[in-house]
This record gives structure tokens, sequence and C-alpha cells, in this order.
């Protein structure tokens, strides 16, 4: 929208403008991350001057596909994989469905194992799948978040052709043992992936120990741009193209290149293991206190999920007797962002899948918020949530109708939400 001349010769800025002109204080890193401006610095010559095909048989196409495989090697670097080891795809969905129909296509299986704690990238693959005649498992998990690996291990089958379970959760940030995960894929002879998407950065991440076949990126939660994301397929291990065209990717990928975008992949990535260190120290630091803050001094809240093993930037916190939607509305209107669950699911009505997965009334799942930090987070950013924070939220509880006093309240019938979640774990372990 134009902004509107005044007679005085000033400029009056439209509402939407004057929000623009607003300092955003940003805590929904999970859904995406600000471009680090030295990965921009690092792709403006590949929109500006290298723009050639790096298929091209002449030197200026030619030329550019150095870079890419130099960003190869770059994001091999971030997840300790030889760069042959790495193909690029276009975002992290795309890296996810690809290892799953891989796995079904080579092992000619026709049963998948996930969790149903997934992001929509594979409970709604698994969906389709199911449309198209294959079993999916969705795994149960406990009402902490954590994942059974006896449960996960007694799903396995003869016909399963794949177990795809994340590394991290991007909702509650509770971290998977995906190391076991492998193990107990390897002694049953069943291909194993894990969706890692939330992790660079935050936690090392190292493929090879890891033992599993394949794994999945996506650069924008690491300060690069959206559009570009990796699998790693273990060498040897016999893999079919999802996207199918070109001989790009060594055939593993038709299409061509996003040149710029995979160069800002590999500048990112070198950035990303450079700040492990300051996201599990200083942000953690202000996670932790962001998340302590808010327990003991705001009543009636309880954080979701394991406190560890967790992502050191993720606190995601009940706030009985609100609706979420509502207090990220408060917040938007004083300049901040955060979430309350997956940004894909954003605008349903339905509590988030994985907070119903840990047997969160739904009540309770829907006054949850997620505040996911990141490296551009400072101490007065969190001093800024926290002195907006409790005003906001004890206007919306002044007028609830969720409020303890009121008759629906026994919708918070959280012992026996807990009870029901316990008695239906319990169920699947006999
Ligand atoms: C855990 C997880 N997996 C997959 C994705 C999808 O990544 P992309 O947006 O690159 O498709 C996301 C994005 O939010 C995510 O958090």
């Amino acid at each position: 929208m134009d902004s509107l001349p005044l007679r005085s010769g000033k400029v009056r800025f439209s509402r939407e403008q004057a929000m623009e002109q607003q300092k955003v204080y940003y805590f929904d890193n999970n859904a995406t991350t600000r471009v680090a401006p030295e990965v921009v610095d690092a792709m403006v010559p590949f929109l500006r001057e290298h723009w050639g095909n790096p298929s091209s048989a002449y030197s200026f196409g030619a030329r550019v596909h150095g870079h890419v495989e130099a960003a190869r090697q770059r994001v091999a670097a971030l997840v300790n994989a030889d760069p042959k080891e790495v193909t690029f795809t276009s975002c992290g969905t795309e890296a996810n469905n690809t290892a799953i129909q891989s796995a079904i296509l080579t092992s000619g299986k026709r049963h998948v194992v996930t969790t149903k704690v997934e992001h929509s990238a594979n409970i709604n693959f698994g969906q389709h799948l199911q449309k198209l005649g294959h079993d999916v498992t969705y795994l149960p998990v406990e009402s902490d978040g954590s994942l059974d690996l006896h449960v996960l291990e007694q799903s396995i089958r003869p016909d399963t052709a794949v177990v795809s379970v994340m590394y991290a959760n991007n909702e509650t940030g509770v971290v998977f043992p995906i190391e076991e995960v492998a193990a107990i894929c390897r002694s049953k002879g069943v291909l194993c992936h894990t969706d890692a998407v939330q992790v660079p950065g935050k936690l090392p991440i190292d493929a090879k120990a890891l033992g599993v076949d394949f794994l999945s990126l996506s650069a924008h939660k690491l300060h690069a741009p959206k559009g570009v994301g990796m699998l790693y397929v273990k060498r040897r291990t016999r893999f079919e193209p999802y996207v199918i065209g070109g001989h790009q990717e060594r055939g593993r990928r038709g299409g061509t290149e996003s040149v710029a975008n995979i160069v800002a992949f590999g500048r990112a990535a070198e950035l990303a293991m450079a700040s492990l260190q300051d996201e599990n120290t200083r942000v953690r630091a202000l996670r932790d206190r962001l998340e302590n803050w808010v327990l003991s001094n705001i009543p009636n809240t309880v954080r979701n999920g394991a406190r560890e093993p967790r992502l050191p930037n993720t606190s995601n916190i009940a706030f009985d007797f609100v609706e979420a939607e509502a207090v990220l509305m408060l917040l938007d209107q004083v300049g901040i962002c955060a979430s309350s669950g997956s940004a894909c699911t954003t605008g349903s009505l339905d509590p988030s899948h994985v907070l119903s997965a840990m047997g969160v009334v739904p009540m309770r799942a829907r006054g949850s918020v997620r505040f996911s930090l990141g490296i551009y987070n400072h101490d007065e950013d969190v001093d800024y949530l926290l002195q907006h924070l409790p005003r906001i939220i004890q206007k919306l509880r002044d007028i609830s109708p969720l409020n303890p006093e009121h008759p629906d309240n026994d919708r918070y019938d959280i012992d026996g939400a807990r009870r029901k979640h316990e008695e239906d774990m319990a169920a699947v372990k006999e």
C-alpha cells in the first residue's frame, strides 16, 4: 500500500507500513529464520553476475558448477557426510517425501513406520501413501513427547520399507534418540530416515555416527533463503529419484539447480557450524530465562514436552484458560512474533497434532504457544516479551469463559486426560 503524503509535506504511514517500521521481536525461528547478511552477500553475485546454467558447456555457465560443488562440500561438512551423499532439493518437505518414496520403490515393500508427532511433510505424505494402498504406522509418544523404542521395534514388520523418525520436534523441541532408532532398523534390515530439519546450528549432526540411511535438511531454518533443502543418502543405499527430469544432481533430482539458493545454503552451513557454541550457551540461557520466568511468574502455565533432551532454542508453554490465537494476536500488536505450533498448520482450529499425541487436553493444547529463539535474539528481546506477556495473558483471562470459575471448566480435566493417555500407551505396549 502506498504511503499517504500529508499537507505538511511529511509522509504519513498506513497501519501496515507503521507495523513494517516497528522493530520485530522474533521468537519464531522454528518456522523460518532471518537470512544472515553474510548469506545474502554470498548469494547476490549468483543473481547479478554469475547467473548461467551450471549444466552448460560454455565456461560462463560451467564456472557456476564449481560453486554448486563447493556449497555441496560445505553442506556435507555440516552433517559429516561425503559430498556425493548430498542431493539438493527444493525444501525439507521434498527431501522427506523423496527418502520415503525411494525406500518404498527400491525395497518393493509397502509398510512405512513413522510417528504421530512428525511435521505435516511426513504425516500428510503418509496419508497420501495410504490412499495409494500403502500401510503406515504412526507411533504414539509418551506424555513428555518421548518415544518408546520397544514400541518402535515391535512395529517393524517383514514388509516394512522404511522407518522415518524426526530428529527433533519442531513444536516442542523434544529430541529423539536417532542413533538407537537407526541401530534397531539395521538389526531388522530396514531403511532408516530422519527429518533433521530443526537441528542444524542447534545441535551437532553426524550422519555417519547416527547410522541413518537418509537425512533431510531445509536451508531456511538455518539463516538461508526458502526454496532449497537437501537429502543425505548414505553411500551404497539404493535410490530412486522423486523429481524426475534432467540429469542434474547426478541423476538424483531433475530440475535446473537453484544456484544462488544452493550457494547461500553452503554459506549458511558454515555459519551454522560456527554458531553451534553460541546457540548452546547464550541462546539456551535466554530460552531458559524466558521459560523459567513465565513458569514461575504467570500462574497456570506449564511446559509442554520434556525439559531434556530438547533443542536449546525451543520452549512450548501452555497458558491455561486462554486461546493461543488470541495471545498471538495481542503479541503481534506489540511487534512480537511467536506461534501456536507449526507454521504449516496455522489457521487450523484443531489443536496441535503433536500436543494431542502427547495426551494434552484439547483446551490446554489450544492455549499453547511456541517460543523459538535464535542467534539474533538478545536479552532485551526477552525483557520486552516478559514485559508484555503477563499483561496480555491477564487481559485475556479476565474476559475468558474458560476461567476456573466457569462451569465448562471440566474441559480442563488434566488428570483425566493424562490417565487416559497412560492407559492408551499401556495398551499399545501390551
Ligand atoms: C521438522 C520439520 N520438517 C520439515 C519441515 C518442512 O521444511 P520445508 O519448509 O523446507 O519444506 C519443517 C518446516 O517447518 C519442519 O519443521
